[in-house]
């Protein structure tokens, strides 16, 4: 499938109804996703990037349908990575003088990626390619987010090629905001920033205020994944300034592992707790070992706090719990608050691990955790409820 989305302007990516995971087992695609690449048509002809490995024989055998690939001029690489270059190697056998234009980095990359010496032009902010009527700007955009990323502005049609930035996994034969459900689309937009752009927010903004100054019209984003935006394109760039902003919504997370359920218990009971003493509160409770780990990064990412919890196991915490912490150390959230707990059966170490590694990632923690010999009793739901009423007020001090 290839579709005009103007008259210099043609998609020639795919989409991949079926992708369930994505960089290896590490992001989840619950609605799939799509690898965008445009084809433009001025004086000059210009391929901007490709599709993942997979999909390279099928791509290839698109774009021969709507042109001779002899006529394709130039090829920009607005990143390498594999999903948007895979397709590079098969594409090159046929055409393998044709200039790719990319980073510094970028050049560097594909070759260690393919360790071939292909024609390389490496470009810089503010660099110019003449397609004839229109020219195409380069914007360097490293980390946004590897090192050698990249976004190309097409003049006249006034488009913005911003590659993974302001994308989302979503496959969807309606590809333009206007189209699709604005609720699914944020959904996969904000997983895709929480996941994936978090440790990068400080080049968010800086590259968005850089662009911003350039002043240059926007009629349209075209990312690399998902959607393009192309009714009031600016709304994603006005919310990714928000979401790199340490963004919060007013809602705690819980998120634990049990062994037996009283770790389950005392986590109701100080979601419980929260919500007797603060109606307003979004509250949502996670069993990490049950759930999608990136659906529960994402509400980490709008959340004021994270409640982590955890049975003790082997004098340590159990490897679900494990993995969030994980999880969020690398992805260094900024201004959150957070609480450890867990019960035990004789060593009782899991909260203060948790604390430790909460620390480790950037957390303030409040206190030293709540810890719960064997099955919580009456008594101890209260206390749990007690420990949540505390977090209630916590909360509500940071509003
Ligand atoms: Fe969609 Fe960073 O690749």
């Amino acid at each position: 499938m290839v579709f005009d989305i103007n008259k210099k302007v043609t998609w020639t990516g795919k989409i991949d109804w079926e992708l369930k995971k994505f960089h290896g087992d590490e992001y989840s695609t619950h609605r799939g996703s799509s690898y965008n690449s445009y084809l433009v048509k001025d004086k000059k002809t210009v391929l901007i990037d490709t599709v993942w490995q997979p999909f390279a024989k099928e791509f290839v055998a698109n774009l021969k349908e709507i042109i001779d690939l002899k006529k394709i001029d130039y090829i920009i690489s607005n990143h390498s990575e594999i999903d948007h270059s895979g397709a590079l190697p098969e594409l090159m056998r046929e055409i393998p003088e044709t200039p790719i234009h990319c980073t510094k980095n970028g050049a560097k990359i594909i070759k260690g990626h393919y360790h071939k010496d292909w024609n390389f032009v490496e470009v810089k902010t503010g660099d110019t390619l003449d397609l004839g009527e229109n020219k195409i700007i380069f914007v360097e955009a490293p980390m946004l987010h590897w090192p050698d990323s990249m976004m190309s502005y097409l003049t006249g049609e006034n488009i913005l090629f911003s590659n993974d930035a302001f994308g989302q996994h979503y496959a969807s034969e309606h590809m333009y905001n206007d189209k699709v459900d604005e609720s699914e689309l944020y959904q996969e937009a904000l997983k895709y920033y929480a996941n994936i752009l978090t440790p990068f927010s400080p080049f968010v903004i800086k590259k968005i205020e850089e662009f911003s100054s350039l002043d240059l019209p926007v009629s349209m984003i075209c990312p690399s994944h998902g959607i393009i935006w192309r009714e009031d394109p600016l709304q994603i760039v006005n919310k990714y300034m928000e979401w790199a902003k340490n963004y919060q919504e007013n809602q705690v997370t819980i998120v634990y592992d049990t062994m037996w359920n009283a770790t389950r218990t005392m986590a109701e009971a100080i979601a419980k707790g929260i919500k007797e003493k603060d109606k307003e509160v979004t509250v949502k409770v996670f069993n990490c070992a049950d759930r999608d780990k990136n659906d529960i990064i994402a509400e980490i990412f709008k959340s004021k706090m994270l409640i982590m919890g955890s049975s003790t196991i082997n004098r340590g915490i159990l490897s679900a719990a494990a993995s969030i912490l994980e999880m969020v150390k690398g992805l260094g959230f900024k201004d959150k608050k957070a609480a450890a707990f867990g019960s035990y059966g004789w060593s009782g170490e899991s909260p203060k691990i948790i604390k430790e590694e909460l620390k480790k990632a950037g957390f303030e923690v409040i206190d030293e955790g709540l810890k719960q010999l064997w099955a919580p009793d009456r008594e101890d739901i209260e206390k749990c409820k007690a420990y949540g009423n505390g977090i209630a007020d916590i909360i509500r001090q940071k509003v």
